[in-house]
């Protein structure tokens, strides 16, 4: 017994729409071309290794009737969860070792787990050949991470999933892509490591608290995602900048910026970007700009001066797919 399959799945990025998302608001997401794989193999035994060295994962073993159980290990949570998910809906007599690498950090915002929880759950059906839609995919890899987050929109799984730029409403209830090409996007890294949830229920702590104010930072939001949505379809980025900067400043009424991301992104606009704004939960992770390709190196470098780390990658990769062994 030595089968075995190696898959694929980007990081994403949100261009527009975050925490809006997380109330029936769309959004819109792209998957960037750095990419976390991860390679698995069925065992004669039903047991679960696991190897994630990059989250610091190294020979994790358990019993495959004692998945969910005791105490998981952050690295290993969204690989565990979504194995059992799946070995729910699909039992099978064999176990798996699993193992992962990413071209990207776990700390950047890109969806580490997301992708692995995708990753997970397409290469098991590949192993065990069930065909799962891209629909099934999602479904299972949601449940994975409401199991685990009890929060969360879905938006980083449908960009490991699907790939390209989409358009995206909570849940999976939307899922479109756009026509989107080659957009000048920059992205600055504040070296923060953010914690999703931890700012997602701050910004419900604050629905309670003010929901006249909330609800209507979120209806803004949903505005200038539709207004993105065409501006995108025109491939018109001094709007599209434009309608960032005005996103920023909804994001900046719920107090999910930070100083770091505001440096970033005020050095990005004085450089002469369309606009800026955070991208994710807030709180540190990444600023994105959109600036002619003409000026990148200057905005990259300002971004740079005030203490980011510019991190350079494509917008619209490639969904999950298997890759050759
Ligand atoms: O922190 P990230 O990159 O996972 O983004 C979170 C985006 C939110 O809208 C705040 C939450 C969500 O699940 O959509």
């Amino acid at each position: 017994m030595d089968k075995k399959v190696r898959v694929s799945a980007p990081g994403k990025l949100m261009l527009f729409g975050e925490h809006a998302v997380v109330y029936g608001k769309p959004s819109i997401v792209t998957a960037v071309n750095q990419r976390l794989s991860l390679k698995a193999t069925v065992l004669k035994d039903m047991v679960f290794e696991l190897n994630a060295p990059e989250v610091e994962i190294i020979n994790y073993e358990k019993n495959l009737v004692d998945l969910g159980q005791g105490v998981i290990p952050k690295g290993a949570k969204f690989i565990e969860i979504a194995l059992m998910n799946f070995f729910k809906k699909n039992p099978v007599k064999y176990g798996v070792r699993i193992e992962t690498s990413s071209e990207f950090k776990a700390t950047f915002g890109f969806g580490s787990s997301s992708a692995a929880t995708v990753c997970t759950i397409y290469a098991l059906s590949k192993l065990f050949d069930i065909n799962l839609t891209k629909e099934e995919i999602f479904k299972l890899s949601y449940k994975t991470v409401l199991d685990i987050q009890g929060v969360g929109s879905g938006f980083d799984l449908a960009a490991a999933i699907y790939g390209g730029t989409i358009f995206f409403v909570t849940g999976g209830k939307v899922i479109k892509p756009l026509p989107v090409k080659s957009t000048p996007l920059i992205v600055g890294y504040t070296g923060i490591k953010a914690d999703t949830t931890t700012l997602v229920n701050k910004v419900n702590k604050k629905l309670q608290d003010n929901p006249k104010e909330v609800t209507g930072v979120f209806a803004s939001i949903e505005h200038l995602v539709l207004l993105a949505q065409k501006a995108f379809e025109k491939a018109d980025f001094e709007k599209i900048g434009e309608l960032m900067n005005l996103n920023q400043s909804e994001l900046e009424r719920i107090d999910v910026s930070s100083k770091q991301l505001d440096n970033l992104i005020s050095a990005a606009r004085k450089a002469g970007a369309y606009g800026a704004k955070l991208s994710g939960a807030g709180g540190g992770d990444c600023m994105i700009a959109l600036g002619d390709f003409s000026i990148r190196k200057n905005i990259e470098r300002a971004i740079e001066d005030a203490g980011g780390q510019v991190l350079r990658v494509d917008v619209n990769a490639e969904g999950v797919k298997i890759e050759k062994s």
